[in-house]
């Protein structure tokens, strides 16, 4: 079967674009066509500044929230990356692999590097290495396929690069993985800034939506959303990103197509009010079971504490493959006891 591997970066709160953009298609296809395996990513929540509380509430929370969208631990595998030693593991070999010319190509760590040192602070080796990190994780678990959105395309083009090149040169361990996107939005952009991505980790409130947002702040920020100047709907990424984007929410959250949904309104107004209801409808089943789930936190726990496990049990034999291949002696076994004694 299919294993199809994605994780969360526990930076931001989740938003409605990591829903429409991933989170939905991993409930309502990966899990139940494919072995998935989805990770809270924590480990690469420090490899920029950060508060230590804030990490372990947004791990929490972010696991609680990929339960509550519909992942199923019947289904599927849901776990903390930092519970499972192999990513670390791994991750140093292919460290032996990759360029660091590699590294400070890769456009991401490019633009967050200059971001962290316009602010006078200064760059974690970490941010730099991240991506070989990104690509043990991909690796450990075999996977065939990468959901993410296309910012990441880059980073799961690497761990590609990274495979082929440990086979060659150490005879094939890993399983060459590809990216795949969903159809639609896999792109939500900012609502007030339409040419930028509906990122969790900008953390700048009224033009993100996000997945825990009450009724009517989702209302609030939909009816305020910047739209474009001139008065009729056209469906049009360049000249109308504003409205274009709205179109391709009220899409996705109505399972509709954009192009024709733009002939259908007359108005921005009329527009917002339906985006701003479809959103508010896609995201309160989700809330709903969140507030369950909060309830009963020894449920999440028990989740996470068996996701670790099975997630140890795919990932322990490749990485032991790939530390003999590369060259590492097996641990001395203890000598068995003598039967006489
Ligand atoms: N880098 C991804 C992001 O910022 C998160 C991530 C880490 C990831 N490891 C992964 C995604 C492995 C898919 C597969 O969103």
């Amino acid at each position: 079967m299919t294993r199809v591997f994605s994780g969360v970066k526990p930076t931001g709160h989740l938003t409605l674009g990591n829903y429409l953009g991933a989170m939905r298609r991993w409930t309502e296809v990966d899990q139940h066509r494919s072995d998935a395996v989805f990770c809270i990513v924590d480990l690469h929540a420090l490899t920029v500044d950060h508060d230590p509380a804030r990490v372990r509430r947004l791990s929490r929370q972010g696991a609680t929230l990929l339960l509550a969208s519909g992942l199923d631990p019947e289904l599927c595998t849901v776990f903390l990356q930092s519970h499972v030693d192999e990513h670390t593991r791994l991750s140093y070999l292919l460290e032996c692999v990759a360029t660091d010319g590699e590294m400070r190509r890769m456009i991401q760590y490019k633009e967050k590097a200059v971001r962290e040192r316009e602010r006078g602070g200064s760059v974690r080796l970490s941010l730099l290495t991240y991506p070989v990190l990104m690509a043990a994780d991909i690796l450990a678990y075999g996977a065939d396929e990468v959901p993410v959105g296309d910012d990441q395309a880059q980073h799961v083009e690497l761990a590609r690069d990274l495979a082929v090149r440990f086979n060659q040169r150490y005879g094939h361990t890993f399983v060459v993985p590809k990216v795949t996107s969903p159809r639609v939005a896999a792109r939500v952009m900012n609502l007030q800034d339409p040419t930028s991505k509906m990122g969790k980790s900008d953390d700048s409130g009224p033009g993100i939506v996000y997945l825990l947002d009450e009724p009517d702040v989702v209302r609030k920020k939909v009816m305020r959303a910047v739209t474009d100047s001139g008065q009729d709907v056209v469906y049009d990424r360049e000249q109308r990103p504003g409205v274009t984007n709205l179109l391709d929410v009220l899409a996705a959250c109505t399972d509709g197509n954009p192009e024709s949904l733009a002939g259908v309104y007359r108005s921005y107004g009329a527009l917002k009010k339906d985006t701003a209801e479809a959103v508010v409808e896609v995201l309160r089943p989700v809330q709903e079971r969140h507030r369950e789930l909060c309830a009963d936190p020894a449920y999440v726990e028990g989740v996470l504490r068996d996701g670790a496990e099975k997630a140890r049990a795919m990932a322990r034999p490749t990485v032991d493959t790939a530390y003999r291949a590369i060259g590492l002696l097996p641990p001395v076994p203890e000598p068995a006891l003598s039967p006489g004694r």
